[in-house]
């Protein structure tokens, strides 16, 4: 028997290319292949890459440049590039990149096992359509190696929102939601491989609409799968949040306390230029809705600063709302110009401008972030701990609001949710101790 050919892959981007990234190593599995975690012995070497902000396509070059030698060296090395820069830039990549065998888009990655047999004649495969045949219903079962406690679920893909900075409607796609009993069937198999957390995936998750109850229908489905005793979901759309979701917050003992809920910004003018179709107040109403539900969720959230036409009191606005709301942890960004997207035509703003911004903005989320972490000194928590610390006997773990917790602890509380008092707080992590 000859040796398994080998894959590595390296994933850019969000919690769905992770997913992607698993589903095409078991699709390429079938036929063989095994993952290696050296690109220096791979036979096919995948970049799962992301569009969403700028310089997303350089980086793709320059990981292209550092992997010329290795094809120099072994010359039957294949290397294909996946994902959002493949969906948007395929043919691109293809002229620029002679040393790229392979480019398959996010819709494209069940036919991978079919372009893996084209390119090991010689030839080259290039697939970024949004194929009729549900990639899903191609896709095997999920493996049943035995995985670690937590995994992500694609739910639903593509977005219709059109925001005006936003290139997932293009590169992702129309929405699409998977059928909920195929859902329930892979939480399923993921329960039996091991698992006890899942993320629901997607663009814009709750308005998956493939159970007739929407996203919480399906949060009370997967509520009976046995075995599993967490379930959390990501990214959502303010104006998505329907009563059955809040109120499964308050109801549903699985559901974590913990929501991203992005804003982009406080600002009704420039939430009006981004299309967002919601207001900095019925945000804030909407965040009060959800906290009577669930008093302790942990809220995180998405900004951006410096969209064109931005003006210092726009961003006094997205300050305020900050300290409003009050987020647990949150991500902020530099406006980054998209090509093909609606604001790619407007003027854009100094670049010391944003900057500044940037600054002051993730400053007060961090104090609010280490405010909330402070807060939980002194307090019982639940840990799902999922491996073990860098010191001897230490295990970690994430809470029920997602914090990193390690504690002192036997090796066989991986995959059990334990009760643990936190103790202290260091940088990016909470100290406890086992109850
Ligand atoms: N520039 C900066 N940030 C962006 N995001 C999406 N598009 C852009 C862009 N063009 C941010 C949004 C979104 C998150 C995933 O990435 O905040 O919620
Ligand atoms: Fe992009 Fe999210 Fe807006 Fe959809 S809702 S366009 S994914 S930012």
């Amino acid at each position: 028997m000859s040796a398994p050919k080998k894959l590595f892959i390296k994933t850019y981007g969000c919690q769905m290319n992770v997913y992607d990234s698993e589903r095409m190593a078991e699709a390429l599995g079938g036929k063989g292949y095994v993952e290696t975690k050296t690109p220096e012995d791979a036979d096919m070497i995948l970049l799962n890459t992301c569009h969403i902000r700028e310089k997303a396509a350089e980086k793709v070059y320059s990981e292209l440049g550092r992997m010329k030698p290795l094809k120099a060296e072994n010359p039957n090395l294949k290397i294909g590039i996946a994902g959002c820069v493949a969906q948007a830039e395929g043919e691109e990549i293809m002229r620029r990149a002679p040393m790229v065998d392979l480019v398959v888009g996010p819709q494209s990655y069940h036919r991978l096992p079919a372009m893996d047999d084209a390119v090991q004649t010689g030839a080259k495969a290039l697939d970024t359509d949004f194929p009729d045949d549900d990639k899903f219903d191609t896709l095997k079962a999920r493996s049943k190696a035995k995985r670690g406690p937590t995994a992500f679920l694609t739910v639903q893909e593509g977005c219709d929102k059109f925001c005006a900075f936003c290139v997932v409607p293009y590169t992702r796609g129309a929405e699409v939601s998977r059928a909920s009993d195929r859902i329930i069937r892979e939480a399923q198999e993921l329960v039996a491989s091991g698992v006890r957390e899942i993320t629901l995936l997607g663009q814009n998750v709750n308005a998956y609409h493939g159970h007739a109850g929407g996203l919480a229908g399906l949060i009370w489905d997967l509520d009976k799968v046995d075995g599993l005793e967490r379930i959390r979901f990501t990214t959502s759309h303010p104006n998505d949040m329907d009563d059955a979701l809040i109120d499964a917050h308050g109801t549903c003992e699985k559901l974590m306390p913990y929501l991203h809920l992005p804003v982009q910004s406080g600002s009704d003018r420039i939430l009006k230029a981004m299309n967002r179709k919601h207001t900095a107040e019925s945000y804030l109403r909407l965040i009060e809705r959800i906290r009577a539900a669930r008093p302790d969720l942990l809220l995180s959230g998405d900004f951006i600063v410096g969209f064109p036409g931005e003006t210092d009191e726009d961003f006094e606005d997205t300050m305020q709302l900050v300290r409003d709301v009050h987020y647990g942890q949150a991500y902020s960004f530099k406006y980054s110009t998209r090509p093909g997207t609606p604001a790619a035509e407007k003027p854009q703003l100094p670049e010391d401008v944003m900057n500044e911004r940037l600054q002051r903005l993730q400053g007060l989320l961090r104090e609010q972030q280490q405010a909330t972490q402070a807060s939980m000194i002194g307090r019982e928590v639940n840990v799902l701990f999922e491996k073990s610390g860098r010191e001897a006997g230490q295990m970690i773990g994430k809470s029920e609001y997602l914090h990193a917790v390690f504690a002192e602890a036997p090796l066989d509380v991986i995959g059990t949710v334990r009760k643990v008092k936190i103790v202290d707080d260091a940088a990016n992590s909470l100290k406890g101790e086992l109850l």
